[in-house]
């Protein structure tokens, strides 16, 4: 059962209303439950169990030090693709030999970092990468574990802006590159060749395209055994999508048997790099109607969360389902849910049939994963709360940004510029 549902009339996050926490922590809010996190990872562990393999959540989903504990807690290991999230991974309680970092633009002073708290595994996204990670190794006397990320030329099936398997993507190295990329990397003194990795895209909800991707690199796994290259691991990267609407998202094990059976028979520890996952449907955003425009051409509710909240309607056309707090009686009208920012894309949901009246709560559904990590302060809008949720318990996780915190890195001109 989710962990958001409605009780007499009133939706709830686990055991607490969604009204008790507006009354607590204001709106607009993140309310995120940590028994959906911990079931999410638990599907994955379960269909694991009895494999050598770990599941490294991609920090990019939501960053949160709560979210991150919590799964730390319950073994998961962390991708991460900058200092920042290796910061937030190590501060959150994360063993450093579970994180694996990834990311086209790794700099000299991040791979330092990594290098130093000795990383399980650096996703190499280029041969100039490689070249950079093997100075920056040797000049501190240390040897980086490496992968490749290999770019399979396969299509995801999934939003443009969220496929990055395609050849005309940044990401990875050409396939036919590979090969070539592996037999310098296993050439260089302050390298050591430890895995080979493969991400092809986001929010993907046919599995088919990532037994595609596997098959295509296990035949480099192959070729570089026969040339004395032998692999540890195989990082399956993260991409399996969730629900949002009405999709038909595939379970956890219908998405990782077919892969399993592929590498059963192979000495191959199996990485994951799952974000939107385990993290998507754990959270919400609260917010509040504050005022109703009914109009001749569209009904406007004015909301008081907005697209530097959740910029995935705005910036993908995405959906989010919109759910009343304590849903009311009467005719429902189509509204266009949208925040106070001054753009025109600053909607949340569009034409959403609904009975509400000013000063109604609403839930942003399927909030957890890329929303508040990517929330802005456009408009001079502190950014909202984070709060938890864990039983009859809610735990403020982030508080609300002040404005002051907007500008205090700010300053004006000397008082003698004229
Ligand atoms: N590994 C790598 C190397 C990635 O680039 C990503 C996501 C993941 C793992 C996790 O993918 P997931 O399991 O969450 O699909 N902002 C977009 C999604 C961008 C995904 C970027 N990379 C959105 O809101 O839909």
């Amino acid at each position: 059962m989710s962990a958001f549902a409605s009780k007499n009339g009133v939706l709830h996050a686990e055991s607490v209303s969604l009204p008790d926490i507006a009354a607590r922590f204001g709106t607009p809010c993140w309310v995120y439950s940590r028994r959906s996190l911990e079931t999410a990872l638990d599907e994955f562990q379960q269909e694991l169990l009895g494999i050598d393999s770990l599941v490294c959540y991609a920090v990019k989903a939501n960053s949160n030090l709560a979210v991150l504990d919590v799964l730390a807690r319950r073994g998961a290991g962390f991708d991460i693709v900058s200092a920042g999230e290796l910061q937030r991974v190590l501060a959150a309680g994360a063993d450093p030999r579970q994180i694996v970092f990834s990311g086209v633009g790794k700099t000299v002073a991040e791979m330092e970092l990594a290098l130093t708290i000795g990383i399980l595994c650096f996703n190499v996204e280029s041969a100039g990468e490689l070249e950079r990670l093997n100075t920056v190794a040797g000049s501190l006397g240390r040897t980086a574990p490496i992968s490749l990320r290999v770019n399979p030329d396969v299509d995801a099936r999934t939003h443009p802006y969220v496929s990055t398997g395609l050849k005309e993507n940044k990401f990875g190295v050409a396939y036919e590159e590979a090969l070539t990329l592996y037999r310098q990397a296993a050439g260089l003194a302050n390298l050591e060749v430890s895995g080979i990795d493969c991400h092809i895209g986001s929010q993907l909800l046919d599995p088919a395209p990532f037994s595609e991707a596997l098959d295509k690199v296990l035949v480099l796994v192959d070729q570089l055994a026969a040339d004395g290259i032998v692999l540890h691991h195989i990082d399956l990267g993260g991409g399996l999508g969730i629900r949002y609407r009405d999709e038909e998202a595939p379970t956890v094990k219908a998405y990782l048997l077919p892969m399993l059976a592929k590498l059963r028979q192979r000495q191959l520890r199996v990485l994951l790099e799952p974000g939107r996952r385990l993290v998507g449907n754990a959270g919400l955003l609260l917010t509040r109607v504050e005022y109703l425009k009914p109009g001749e051409v569209k009904n406007f509710a004015i909301v008081d969360a907005a697209m530097n909240d959740l910029a995935r309607p705005a910036l993908y056309g995405s959906w989010h389902d919109i759910v009343p707090v304590v849903p009311r009686q009467g005719a429902a009208l189509p509204w266009d849910v949208v925040g106070p920012v001054c753009e025109s894309g600053d909607f949340l949901g569009r034409g959403r049939e609904l009975v509400l009246a000013a000063g109604d709560l609403l839930a942003i559904m399927s909030a957890g994963a890329y929303s508040m990590a990517m929330s802005s302060n456009y408009n001079s809008r502190p950014r909202a709360a984070e709060v938890m949720v864990d039983g009859t318990r809610a735990h403020l996780v982030r508080r609300r940004e002040t404005v002051e915190e907007l500008y205090a890195l700010e300053q004006r001109l000397p008082a003698d510029a004229g």
